[in-house]
């Protein structure tokens, strides 16, 4: 990111987030292309500051039948049932990634606290700067939303890999729910270091020629553009509750997006379904246009702005 530095005049994209050092504050998130280790190392020489590996959980699992991701109007639908190798092979490609040069998120699933922190443990010893837990896939039965809806359960997953590892522990929670603040309540009460807000929403799609749900699992979650203002506003209410970071995912496709979340509250934000739409590009794009945005408002870093739009 030397360059954007040199062209906007020392202006400072550099973000430390629950102690670790990210050069900007874009990240990869989790599932767009985060099962192998070539793949990560492709998205750090784009320019992320951060990546998130695909959830992986104790054993391996094939995930849906096609179809699993879809197009719609205004972003994507996937059921795709968290396919991944399992935790005990996974770990290879966790350290294969040890020269990264910035931080590499494992992100963990389980079918309960137990679970979460032994995934959490094995992916924390083989290297994982940071774990971020799953706590809001909206489509597999037993995980994911289903423990993460529910506040004590978020709290006592939380608790249990805090107990386990001694990595930063990041608690990425549900929209679906009528109170996304008090989970946000619970992962901080419990020791997260930060919350990522948030995952994608349950919808469907229905193909009116056969007359049937469209994807394999009838029902997934929606992302992209259409998700932004939900998850802009989960990220404003959070932040007026919780003093723990917050990293802002949903729907971000460029810099204004990402300058939004970033005023709303977050310290460092999560790319994923605008990865699949355009590439690689986002995340240099963003970077630029963050920079040029700081520099052009009189601001030198990053940290200046976030939360700056609760200021009365
Ligand atoms: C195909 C696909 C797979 C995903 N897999 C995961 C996953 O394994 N774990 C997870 O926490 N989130 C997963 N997500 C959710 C994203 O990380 C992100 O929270 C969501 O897509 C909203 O961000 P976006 O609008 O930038 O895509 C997935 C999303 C998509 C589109």
């Amino acid at each position: 990111m030397k360059e954007i530095v040199n062209l906007f005049g020392a202006i400072d994209l550099s973000v430390r987030l629950a102690g670790l050092f990210m050069p900007n504050p874009t990240m990869l998130a989790s599932g767009i292309l985060g099962m192998s280790a070539e793949t990560l190392r492709r998205v750090a020489e784009a320019g992320a500051g951060a990546v998130v590996t695909k959830s992986v959980g104790l054993r391996a699992s094939s995930g849906y039948p096609n179809p699993t991701v879809i197009q719609v109007e205004c972003g994507f639908l996937n059921a795709v049932g968290l396919p991944n190798p399992g935790i005990h092979k996974f770990v290879e490609e966790i350290k294969a990634l040890k020269d990264l040069g910035i931080p590499v998120i494992v992100s963990v699933f389980g079918f309960s606290p137990k679970e979460y922190a032994e995934v959490a443990g094995l992916a924390a010893d083989a290297g994982a700067s940071a774990i971020e837990l799953n706590l809001s896939c909206p489509h597999v039965k037993g995980t994911g939303a289903e423990i993460g809806q529910n506040p004590r359960m978020v709290k006592m997953t939380v608790e249990a890999v805090k107990g386990s590892v001694s990595k930063p522990v990041f608690a990425k929670l549900t929209p679906n729910t009528s109170d996304i603040v008090g989970l946000a309540e619970a992962a901080a009460s419990a020791g997260a270091d930060a919350v990522t807000a948030i995952n994608t929403i349950r919808a469907m799609a229905i193909d009116v020629e056969t007359f049937r749900p469209i994807l394999a699992n009838r029902v997934g979650g929606l992302s992209g553009p259409a998700i932004k203002p939900i998850a802009l506003r989960c990220v404003y209410e959070i932040y007026e509750a919780v003093s723990v970071p917050i990293i802002g995912c949903g729907g971000i496709m460029g810099w204004r997006d990402a300058v939004e979340f970033i005023l709303a509250g977050a310290s460092a934000v999560q790319i994923g379904s605008a990865v699949a739409f355009g590439g690689l590009s986002i995340f240099k794009s963003i970077n630029m246009g963050l920079a040029e945005y700081l520099a052009r408002k009189g601001f030198r870093s990053v940290s200046e702005i976030v939360g700056l739009a609760h200021k009365k």
